[in-house]
């Protein structure tokens, strides 16, 4: 495999799908799903992160117009995706472009009404998250959307069944894909210091797994 930053989910293209059913059955393609109808009727869309194309999928099936930009940094994962779409029959009214890579490639002339982070963010330790957020932000257009999905458990702290699960998930991307992170980032500290409000969310799989919609915060009127 070429050496290319945070590509180490390659290695497990071939069945993530299958064992992220077998362990979360479908709640995390449900916290997905209840995203959909915060995109945009048309518009531009990022989806980074996305793996192996189901979130693709779906967004293609929503009859919405988007000019997706779909970018994952495993090239197996990207390649499955392509794949899909190139498998996808029905009618739809989207343009996909994919590209293989990190938020590194992203120019500052790329601007997006949508972002979509479908467990992404749980990867990064938070300086390098901060970065990473940092630039999605930069991408977002000053009315855009934020739509995330990831593991952040409802109660904290966690029950011991959703601590050893994700104990045993950092465990096990972090040798087999390289993950750095080894706990959940504080998430809320994330959005709230680029200044985002919460407008939608819904939680999953008793509570461990979370769906959002967040927008910038309108700034406080001054008072003279
Ligand atoms: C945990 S998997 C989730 C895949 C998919 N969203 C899902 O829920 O089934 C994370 C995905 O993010 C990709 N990835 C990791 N770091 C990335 C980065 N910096 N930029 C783009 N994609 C990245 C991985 O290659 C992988 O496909």
């Amino acid at each position: 495999m070429p050496n290319l930053p945070d590509s180490g989910f390659h290695r497990v293209a071939s069945f993530y799908d299958w064992l992220a059913r077998l362990i979360y059955g479908d709640a995390l393609e449900q916290a997905q799903r209840s995203l959909l109808p915060h995109l945009p009727p048309q518009g531009r869309v990022l989806v980074i992160g996305g793996g192996s194309g189901w979130l693709l999928e779906q967004l293609l099936k929503t009859g919405r117009q988007l000019d997706i930009l779909y970018i994952d940094a495993a090239p197996a994962m990207l390649q499955r995706a392509r794949q899909r779409y190139a498998m996808f029959q029905k009618p739809h009214q989207c343009r996909v472009t994919f590209r293989l890579g990190t938020e590194q490639t992203l120019q500052p002339q790329e601007q997006f009404d949508a972002v979509v982070t479908p467990f992404l963010l749980d990867l990064f330790p938070p300086r390098r998250l901060q970065q990473l957020m940092a630039t999605l932000n930069n991408a977002l257009t000053p009315n855009g959307t934020w739509l995330f999905a990831d593991f952040w458990p409802q109660q904290q702290p966690p029950p011991h069944w959703q601590k050893l699960l994700i104990w045993g998930m950092y465990a096990f991307f972090g040798t087999v894909s390289g993950v750095k992170a080894r706990q959940l980032p504080d998430y809320a500290q994330h959005f709230k210091s680029l200044g985002y409000q919460e407008l939608y969310s819904r939680s999953f799989y008793k509570g461990m797994v979370q769906a959002k919609v967040f927008v910038r915060g309108k700034s406080e009127e001054l008072e003279c």
